[in-house]
């Protein structure tokens, strides 16, 4: 189905604390949109007001080619009306009803054969590997489980569109990864427009096809996963996405294609930005090396960090630190001097001012 959700100049405000600020955004058709942004941005406002459980203050809405709200118009849909598939944080079974009731009353109001309705929760159950659990109470789940049955519910209704707030938010780590994959082949099978709402930009980086990242009510970039993480439009994004974080430096541009980071220069292309910048620098960006060479900068390693997988060291110059990421298991002690040189192509500079990518 060719069902794209659009967004028009939606506002909506509580009180003084306006959540939604004037957002225009399309979910294209088989998306996998998330928005992403910290605790109190907007992210389940604007989720609520696209499934009919807010009344915005203004904009207006398309599911499809149908208007579901407009303020102007004065048309709002009901909820029940939007075809839509939910799933919410707090995931709101009926606590007096079996798994399989849960599932199926809302076909029922479909109007859904018996055999149908049984082929759905069989095959929603067994998508979230819950198969069997059809006669248990809520009760008698744990938390998790409760979670993936409200999933398997919302499978089973078959929506055009599905929304998800933080659906996997009270999942362990090892549950939440398993769901990660489970969803995400969900979306690949069934490629249905999705807006999935998370503050976890590993889920968002892993799962989606675009990430609007927002802040206070504003989306700050829409992006695909790789360009918001490799080209971040602002110092908001580019600091909010990735673990370990991003190195962001004051320098100072006083020539063409050379930035001067006080006790060292960085070569990078630098357009017409002269004064003030940030460089930005990722943790994997920085090589590490324990001999001086053409290009390097003399630090100390202050900490080292292994992991297993990959080793994190914070260096320090003064009161520069930089944290580094370099995989495998590193052969740097600490208090060790040490030697970095920077990927240059993996640099980006941002006006210290405006806090925007310098891109032209
Ligand atoms: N029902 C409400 N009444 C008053 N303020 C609200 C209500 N719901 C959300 N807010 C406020 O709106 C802002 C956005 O909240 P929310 O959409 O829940 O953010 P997020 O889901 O990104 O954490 C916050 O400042 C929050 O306190
Ligand atoms: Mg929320």
């Amino acid at each position: 189905m060719e069902t794209p959700i659009i967004v028009k100049n939606l506002t909506k405000k509580f009180g003084d604390v306006v959540a939604v600020n004037d957002v225009s955004i399309t979910i294209e058709p088989h998306e996998f949109l998330t928005l992403l942004g910290p605790s109190g941005c907007g992210k389940t406002t604007l989720l609520r007001c696209i499934a009919g459980l807010e009344d915005p203050d203004d904009g207006e809405i398309y599911i499809g080619d149908k208007l579901i709200y407009s303020h102007v118009k004065g048309i709002s849909v009901p909820p029940g009306q939007r075809e839509l598939g939910m799933v919410f944080q707090n995931y709101a079974l009926w606590p007096h009803m079996t798994v399989y009731k849960n599932m199926t009353f809302a076909l029922e109001i479909q109007k859904l054969s018996k055999e149908e309705m049984d082929r759905r929760v069989k095959e929603s159950l067994e998508e979230v590997k819950m198969s069997g659990y059809e006669d248990r109470y809520p009760r008698e789940m744990s938390g998790g489980q409760q979670q993936r049955i409200a999933l398997a519910r919302m499978l089973a209704y078959r929506p055009r569109v599905f929304l998800m707030d933080e659906p996997l938010s009270n999942l362990d780590a090892r549950l939440r990864m398993d769901m990660r994959t489970e969803l995400k082949r969900l979306h690949h099978i069934s490629d249905a427009t999705t807006l999935y709402v998370t503050h976890d930009q590993l889920e968002a980086m892993t799962m989606s096809s675009k990430i609007a990242v927002m802040k206070l009510g504003v989306i700050q970039q829409l992006d695909t996963p790789d360009k918001v993480y490799h080209f971040p439009g602002n110092l908001f994004v580019a600091d909010f996405i990735g673990n370990p974080k991003i190195n962001l430096m004051p320098g100072w541009v006083s020539r063409q294609d050379l930035v001067d980071m006080g006790k060292f220069n960085i070569p990078v292309k630098t357009y017409n930005k002269r004064g003030d910048v940030v460089v930005g620098l990722r943790p994997e960006d920085i090589i590490v090396h324990d001999t001086p060479t053409d290009n390097t900068v003399e630090f100390t390693a202050y900490s080292v960090l292994p992991s297993g997988a990959d080793t994190t060291i914070i260096a320090h110059m003064g009161d520069t630190e930089l944290i580094i990421k370099e995989m495998g298991v590193s052969k740097i002690q600490m208090d060790q001097k040490i030697w970095l040189s920077f990927k240059q192509d993996a640099i980006n500079l941002y006006d210290k001012e405006t806090e925007d990518l310098i891109q032209s």
